[in-house]
């Protein structure tokens, strides 16, 4: 039987990237968007709002959300229980406490899997980034981490920049938390050890570039992913997708789903 898929954010740019290989896969059904009141799909599809989710939810086995925030929240809140059972995939960035906190109450009842990036390729970059922060020692070697998006991206910086400096900081034995610096404007005074800067670049129709810079006395050591079709992300998040099909309610990775260990 095919893996039924309802897509939320699904008029967004991510939604319908999803829908046309949801539509071209013989093994995925497409159940239904969700997005804002009155939207339409690319191909005139009828879409629902949260709160109206119930019965698309009863033929779904997994949610994928490329919305944002706050319609995400809507979506938990008015559909809690019916995720009962099913899997969640979360693509949204940009989570604050209140969202996290709801995504951590739903895991008990449905297979959760967040991910700032669903490539195949940022998640082994991950890893290499991880590796990459305990050998290049933070006494030797600044890191700074240079993004670049479209124009209509709202947050920043990107949540893949942020994993990325999640990583490099787990790699030092150190709380992203405790080494983060966004920008750098005025008199900053010099740089302090250990801290991981992070770059926005914001224009036209950039799908996503990050850049992971080790910069040492002597030399600099430069970790890069490009993102040039969006298609990347959704092809990441359908794997993801088939993985998740009919696990236990808890949390899973895509560094699990990939075998990155
Ligand atoms: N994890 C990954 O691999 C990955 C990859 C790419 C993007 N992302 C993230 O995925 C999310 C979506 O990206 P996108 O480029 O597809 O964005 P997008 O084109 O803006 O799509 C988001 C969709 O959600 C709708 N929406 C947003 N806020 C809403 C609200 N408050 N109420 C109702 N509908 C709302 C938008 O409707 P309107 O257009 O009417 O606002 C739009 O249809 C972002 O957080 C982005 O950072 C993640």
């Amino acid at each position: 039987m095919a893996t039924r898929i309802l897509l939320s954010g699904g008029t967004g740019r991510m939604g319908v990237a999803l829908a046309g290989l949801i539509t071209a896969a013989d093994d995925l059904e497409l159940v239904g968007l969700l997005d804002r009141e009155g939207s339409t799909g690319p191909g005139g599809e009828a879409v629902e709002v949260p709160e109206r989710a119930g019965p698309l939810l009863d033929r779904t086995d997994v949610v994928i959300d490329f919305s944002a925030p706050g319609f995400l929240a809507r979506l938990l809140d008015a559909q809690a229980e019916r995720l009962d059972g099913r899997a969640l995939l979360v693509g949204t960035t940009g989570l604050g406490p209140d969202v996290v906190e709801r995504l951590e109450a739903a895991q008990g009842r449905c297979a959760v899997l967040v991910a700032a990036n669903f490539s195949v390729g940022v998640n082994v970059l991950l890893s290499l980034v991880e590796q990459a922060g305990r050998l290049l020692r933070a006494e030797q070697y600044d890191v700074e981490i240079v993004e670049a998006h479209h124009r209509h991206k709202v947050d920043a910086p990107s949540g893949t920049a942020l994993a990325l400096g999640h990583a490099v900081a787990a790699g030092r034995a150190r709380q992203l938390d405790e080494v983060r610096r966004d920008g750098r404007s005025g008199h900053t005074g010099a740089r302090p050890e250990g801290e991981i800067g992070f770059h926005a670049l914001r224009g036209g129709g950039v799908v996503g570039e990050h850049h992971v810079v080790f910069l040492g006395g002597s030399d600099r050591i430069e970790l890069t992913h490009v993102a040039a079709d969006r298609a990347l992300f959704a092809e990441g998040a359908l794997l993801a997708a088939r993985w998740m099909v009919g696990r236990a309610p808890g949390r899973y990775t895509m560094a699990e789903i990939l075998g990155l260990g």
